[in-house]
Formats: C-alpha cells, sequence, structure tokens
C-alpha cells in the first residue's frame, strides 16, 4: 500500500504537486508559494486559492519575496494594479477598463490564472484536475488507514479542493525559524 501511494500519490513529475502549507498563509492575505515562485497562495473569506505570482499588466512577478503579506487585495508594485484574494483584478492606477459588460469582461480577461488546489491536514497540493476525484479517494484511504492504527485525527473533514479555515493559530514563526 505505501509504494502505491508513493506512485500515485507523490510521486515527482506524475503526482500531487505541493505548494504550501495552512500555517504559512495569514488568516486573510497572501504569501508566494514555498514550492514555487510562479504560485502565490491567498486565503479569501476563508478559502485558499493558488494563483499566477504575475500580474497581468506586464509579466512582472507580484511578491518577491517569503514573507506574508496580511492584506486582502493583492498589489503590484510596479504600476499599482490590485486583485482580490480570487485573483479577480480590482482595478489599476490611471486605466480605464471601460463600462458595463465590456469593461467586466475586460477585467475578467485581466484576472490572475487560478489553479485547482486539493488541500490535506493543511497541506496543499497543486493537481490535475482530472484526477482530483482518484487523489481524494486515496487520501481518504491514507486516512482510513492511520485511523485503523489509531493515528488517525478527529475531524471529520480531511481533504477538500480548497483548505478551509485554518486550524493553526497565526502569526507562525517563518521556516526559517522552526527549530527541530
Ligand atoms: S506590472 Fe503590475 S501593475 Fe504593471
Amino acid at each position: 500500500m505505501c509504494a502505491e501511494e508513493l506512485r500515485r500519490l507523490f510521486a515527482p513529475a506524475s503526482g500531487m504537486v505541493y505548494v504550501g502549507h495552512d500555517l504559512f498563509i495569514p488568516p486573510t492575505g497572501h504569501r508566494r508559494s514555498d514550492a514555487d515562485p510562479r504560485l502565490l497562495l491567498t486565503r479569501d473569506h476563508g478559502t485558499v486559492h493558488a494563483l499566477a505570482n504575475v500580474c497581468t499588466h506586464a509579466c512582472r512577478p507580484l511578491v518577491i519575496d517569503d514573507n506574508p503579506v496580511p492584506r486582502s487585495r493583492v498589489t503590484c508594485a510596479y504600476h499599482d494594479w490590485s486583485f482580490r484574494g480570487d485573483g479577480s483584478l480590482i482595478g489599476g492606477r490611471d486605466i480605464d477598463f471601460g463600462e458595463g459588460e465590456q469593461g467586466a469582461a475586460t477585467r475578467r480577461r485581466l484576472a490572475l490564472p487560478s489553479f485547482p488546489l486539493l488541500s490535506w491536514h493543511g497541506f496543499h497540493f497543486a493537481v490535475d484536475p482530472h484526477r482530483a476525484d482518484q487523489y481524494a479517494t486515496d487520501l481518504a484511504r491514507v486516512d482510513a488507514d492511520f485511523e485503523a492504527r489509531g493515528i488517525g485525527e478527529t475531524d471529520s473533514t480531511r481533504t477538500t479542493r480548497c483548505a478551509a479555515k485554518p486550524r493553526h493559530r497565526w502569526p507562525w514563526p517563518g521556516p526559517g525559524s522552526i527549530r527541530t
């Protein structure tokens, strides 16, 4: 079973891809992914999103370090475009996106691209959406195995398509300050 889990779930380049842990995402705010600097993890009204860490104005990086940003909007330092935690565009300095449906369509086109996430015990994984059901089933089986051995957690919602509300106190010390 362990070999099967390793092959299907955690194999590099074929399984789920770890992108960050709940501990390091502010209750409302965002942080660059631990695993891929091209990704941003945001928490918006309790839901975690994986968004492109690339501004849709001129393709500059939005967050350039690992510090958590405890603000609901993502603001680009280059020309002040800003985005909500779900990636939707709020606006940009001195830019007229148009009125009505046409303006709304332009804003939708300029939203930050988002990517499907699967969350398990606070670990967030990027997944191929076509295989998400299979991964969720496999992770549920891992949970059942843990539980059968008396090492399961007591909460019932362990695997979600996006993270639930944080179960940990924040702020948490940065990764560099954790001691083993
Ligand atoms: S590159 Fe982000 S606002 Fe211009």
